[in-house]
């Protein structure tokens, strides 16, 4: 397969194969999220955002796998490094405290492992003083260790804060602060002290303008909540407040210049570390390094994962609990290929110039998007490479994505009726082309769904 010259090239989906595949994947797998048609051949040709299923359909992937493959398949700005080594079986490093070292020297060392991921996860957050990393097998887990670092530096603290139409994972935890969907959370238990305030609706608000209720000219609901005339909670008690400075699963919903920096400016004020869960958005996604890199806000703790292979708390030494053992994990950092994908992932970033790839490619999606968008379509929007497109009626966002893998096109819906776009950070100018021109396609042949909500 030659990157420069794929095409989409599909038979039907899902094909038998693919039916044979997931019928074998379901009898024993727990029923979870997503139903794909299509069934990727890991023994099947593959680059970039092209890959091919196991019926031999070729498929243009606009997903990356919800970022966590961010360079798409098979890419050489990974793989030629990883083929350098000769490497010794993937083993798990059983144990926080155990890592492997490969040679006299980790300055010349030529395998990178975790410890060389923690470096490489400081040195891109820098700008906010950060130091230190703990790492974890997922983005729950990520998120779980940045409120423990939280709550460990206030330990009289009893209350955290949320923003409605968030995703921070599955695990306990982190459902007590996911709000974005009740399938999620539905009778699990909850930690006592969330507090949950409104996510900004309207990119473009400010005070006047608010339409989600955060922001008002007396100031904004998480400030008033604080107020010590007429608030209910104690600032000196709030071990953190937390948000996705794009929210992902809840739709792809981009804040405003005025949220954002009133969002910090509480932080700052009342002296409440901001946590921010970069899982979906951080790692070059948006065209930045975080998100957060894109608004006049000072994160205490990151929060990263997917891109990274491995789970990643990353903040300010004098946060995290001094004492040994208060953290652990016996997987922490993943397999020797999870953080070694990490470390080779950053490189890529910064050695092919990505970040600005992902800007301008995302600036030449939005613009095809919007031109030729359809009567169906109430916004296009994104940072980078994280891309949205909002339709009418969640009908008619089904039968685009429905339209867009009948042609070879692999997209994902988030939200109620938006679709995502995740192509790629090293897209080219050919992929965007290619991959909007099938989307608009999709988008026209799915017109004549009926609209109903
Ligand atoms: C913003 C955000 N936070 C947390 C998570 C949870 O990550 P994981 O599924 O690796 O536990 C996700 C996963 O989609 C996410 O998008």
């Amino acid at each position: 397969m030659d990157r420069d010259t794929a095409e989409p090239d599909t038979g039907g989906l899902p094909g038998p194969n693919a039916a044979r595949w997931v019928e074998y994947h379901g009898t024993h797998a727990a029923p979870s999220e997503y139903s794909h048609e299509f069934v990727w051949d890991i023994t099947r040709e593959a680059d970039g955002p092209f890959v091919t299923d196991v019926d031999g359909n070729v498929l243009l992937d606009f997903t990356c796998h919800i970022g966590a493959a961010p360079l798409g398949y098979n890419n050489p700005k990974v793989l030629d490094k990883l083929a350098a080594f000769d490497l010794v079986e993937p083993m798990k490093i059983a144990g926080q405290d155990l890592y492997f070292g490969a040679g006299p020297d980790p300055d010349d060392s030529l395998v990178p492992g975790s410890s060389h991921l923690m470096e490489r996860l400081t040195e891109v957050s820098a700008e906010y003083g950060m130091d230190t990393v703990f790492l974890s097998n997922s983005g729950a887990e990520a998120v779980e260790n940045a409120m423990k670092v939280a709550h460990d530096h206030k330990p009289a603290a009893k209350y955290g804060y949320a923003f409605g139409g968030s995703f921070h994972g599955r695990t306990l935890g982190t459902l007590s602060l996911t709000k974005s969907k009740e399938v999620y959370t539905r009778h699990y238990p909850q930690i006592a002290g969330i507090e949950t305030v409104p996510f900004c609706a309207d990119r473009t608000c400010t005070a006047e303008t608010c339409a989600c209720g955060f922001l008002s000219e007396s100031g904004s609901q998480l400030r008033r909540s604080l107020s010590p005339e007429g608030g209910h909670v104690n600032p000196e008690e709030v071990a953190f407040i937390v948000l996705e400075p794009i929210q992902g699963v809840g739709g792809y919903r981009f804040p405003s210049e005025a949220f954002m920096r009133e969002v910090g400016a509480v932080s700052d004020e009342y002296d409440i570390p901001l946590i921010v869960d970069e899982i979906q958005s951080g790692i070059g996604r948006t065209g930045e390094f975080w998100a957060a890199d894109h608004y006049d806000i000072e994160p205490d703790v990151i929060a990263a994962a997917k891109a990274l292979r491995v789970g990643a708390t990353v903040s300010r030494s004098e946060l995290f609990p001094a004492e040994k053992n208060r953290l652990g994990s016996t997987f922490g950092g993943g397999d020797l290929l999870g953080s070694m994908m990490g470390t080779f992932t950053i490189e890529a970033i910064e050695e092919h110039d990505l970040l600005a790839n992902a800007r301008s490619r995302g600036r030449q999606a939005k613009e095809l998007l919007r031109d030729g968008a359809h009567d169906s379509v109430v916004d296009v929007r994104g940072k980078g490479l994280m891309l949205a497109v909002e339709f009418d009626t969640p009908a008619r966002r089904d039968a685009v994505v429905a339209e867009a893998l009948s042609r070879g096109l692999l997209t994902l819906g988030c939200g109620k009726k938006t679709i995502r776009l995740l192509p790629p950070l090293d897209s080219t100018e050919r992929e965007i082309d290619l991959g909007v021109s099938i989307f608009l396609e999709a988008v026209e042949a799915a017109g004549s769904v009926t609209a109903t909500a």
